[in-house]
């Protein structure tokens, strides 16, 4: 192929999914790889055994507990564009794995139950997106159960997250009497028609009509409401504003059932006609602000996850590297800003159910780099290790335990997993100023026990987690660091280190935080750090 890298670069789309549990991400994920011809049949990126287990799920914990712990990344190539779709956990305790997702992603589609609307994750993961102004696709899912009222839907998705909606089809009916949807740009129809068991729910091409063949052929009640419906929408909404829409105030809607494979063909072509090529990222070079732009010579990228154990057999890490300019060969050196050099020989690349080895890679590709802990979430690689992404933000975990060895002489050996975890980003990692204790920090309780399984299964070590004498950590800032000093030196109980050595307070609750707070105006007690 003889594009150049600014060419390729503006072919890709790289997007995540959020969604509240349940809503139906896996199914809709699945559904959208096989309309995208990255995968052959229904089912198959859960080949092995029951649905859930999708291809980024990786270990025996998640498949016991039925969650992906780790995001992951799928691309596929559809209509002449590179997908690459960010899998994000779905569970609530691993949030924070998915906000770091979020940075990596240029759009997202939102899945929303269509019985449910908007639900408590949906909001917390669409305010990240919001934070950084992603696009986002909204797909309501679920059609052919009893749904809501798809105007009332769309009001509270505008109330709720001050988003205007913009209808691109228009459902007819849902549950045991859905039938399809209007197409409001084409003037046509897309049918749902229930397949018979031979043919099983096999994707296929989107059977289009006409409206008048709908008319006939399909109840009139559910017609005539289709189009009251369709009329009240398009006088009550606004056009589709592609400018709104890429600048996040506006979301174009598609309605479908992702388990009978209905609308995930519009779905896809929504994205490939909307979802924006890969944004410009802010960074720092030499002091300076800077944006970095998709058609930038030099490769640059930053690291949004960092995975261990992918390949069982192997101890390695991969950490995923989201390209944000240049054109990226394999065999590549490039640098951290604390000048650390990764020779990437074997860059992954991930499709479905496989990875193979990338011999080049774009802006908007994450690329995974197989390293022995050298590379850490958050940082910036480029070829003169000059360039500094704006930071990827560390939440202040919500559970601190202690962390004990069972065996008291291994309590090095713990230490050293619990920090090589810490730098997956799985967990956070405090020793507090006074004494060896190591406290964990994690945003729920799931990490924890997730953390439990894998310093067993990885560093053969049997770990007691105890409730600890803190329940709260924050970050500590001055501009003064003579104030700082003091502060640390005055609270030697109370206070620890990070893993990167930054100071925090550690302390018995929030009302604790606040007293500190207001005795110490000149401190910054903070609940996110970003790294950089
Ligand atoms: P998640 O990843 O967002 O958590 O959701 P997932 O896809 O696992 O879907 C949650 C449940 O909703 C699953 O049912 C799934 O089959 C169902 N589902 C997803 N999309 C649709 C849809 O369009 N229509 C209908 N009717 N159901 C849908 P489950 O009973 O929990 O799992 P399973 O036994 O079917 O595997």
């Amino acid at each position: 192929m003889s594009s150049t890298p600014a060419e390729e670069a503006a072919r890709r789309r790289t997007f995540a999914i959020i969604s509240h549990p349940d809503a139906g991400k896996t199914t809709l994920t699945e559904n959208l790889l096989l309309a995208g011809g990255a995968i052959r049949l229904a089912g198959q990126v859960a080949a092995r055994g029951e649905r859930r287990r999708t291809s980024s799920d990786w270990m025996k914990i998640e498949r016991d507990r039925g969650i992906s712990v780790s995001a992951s990344v799928m691309t596929f190539e559809h209509d002449d564009l590179m997908f690459n779709l960010l899998d994000t956990p779905g569970h609530e305790d691993f949030s924070e794995d998915t906000y770091r997702t979020l940075t990596a992603a240029d759009s997202a589609v939102m899945v929303l139950d269509a019985a449910k609307g908007i639900e408590p994750q949906t909001l917390k993961l669409f305010e990240v997106c919001r934070m950084r102004d992603i696009p986002i696709i909204t797909f309501i899912n679920k059609m052919d159960r009893e749904a809501l009222d798809p105007l009332e839907l769309l009001d509270e998705i505008q109330d709720k997250l001050q988003l205007d909606t913009s209808p691109l089809y228009w459902p007819a009916a849902s549950g045991q009497r859905f039938s399809g949807m209007k197409d409001l740009r084409k003037g046509d129809f897309v049918s749902f028609r229930k397949k018979t068991a031979e043919e099983g729910v096999q994707p296929g091409p989107s059977d289009r009509i006409g409206m008048q063949e709908a008319r006939d052929t399909l109840d009139a009640m559910v017609m005539d409401e289709l189009e009251e419906g369709a009329d009240l929408a398009s006088e009550a909404l606004p056009d589709f504003d592609e400018q709104a829409f890429r600048e996040g105030h506006m979301t174009p809607v598609v309605f479908g059932s992702a388990l009978r494979h209905f609308g995930v063909n519009e779905l896809l072509s929504t994205l490939a006609e909307f979802a924006p090529a890969p944004r410009p990222q802010t960074a720092e070079k030499n002091g300076q602000k800077i944006t970095i732009d998709r058609a930038d010579k030099p490769v640059a990228g930053f690291v949004f996850k960092i995975q261990a154990n992918m390949d069982p057999n192997h101890r390695d890490r991969v950490a995923f590297l989201r390209l944000c300019s240049g054109e990226f060969k394999r065999g590549m050196r490039l640098k951290t800003t604390e000048n650390k050099q990764i020779n990437i020989h074997n860059p992954l690349m991930f499709l479905a159910q496989d990875r193979e080895i990338a011999e080049t890679a774009y802006a908007g590709d994450v690329i995974g780099v197989p390293n022995h802990g050298q590379l850490r979430v958050g940082d910036s690689l480029s070829e003169n290790g000059d360039i500094k992404f704006q930071g990827i933000p560390n939440f202040a975990p919500e559970i601190l335990r202690r962390a004990r060895p069972k065996d008291p002489m291994k309590s090095k050996h713990l230490r050293k997993a619990l920090e090589s975890l810490a730098e997956e980003g799985v967990t956070q990692l405090f020793t507090p100023s006074l004494g060896s204790d190591m406290i964990v920090g994690a945003v729920g309780a799931l990490q924890i026990d997730v953390m439990a399984e894998r310093v067993a299964a990885e560093y053969n070590l049997e770990v007691v987690f105890e409730q600890a004498a803190y329940n709260v950590a924050r970050w500590i800032a001055s501009d003064d660091p003579a104030k700082l000093e003091a502060f640390l030196e005055k609270n030697r109980g109370s206070t620890g280190v990070d893993l990167d050595g930054a100071p925090v307070y550690l302390a018995k609750n929030a009302w604790d935080v606040g007293y500190a707070q207001e005795k110490n105006p000149d401190l910054k007690f903070t609940a996110t750090k970003e790294r950089m």
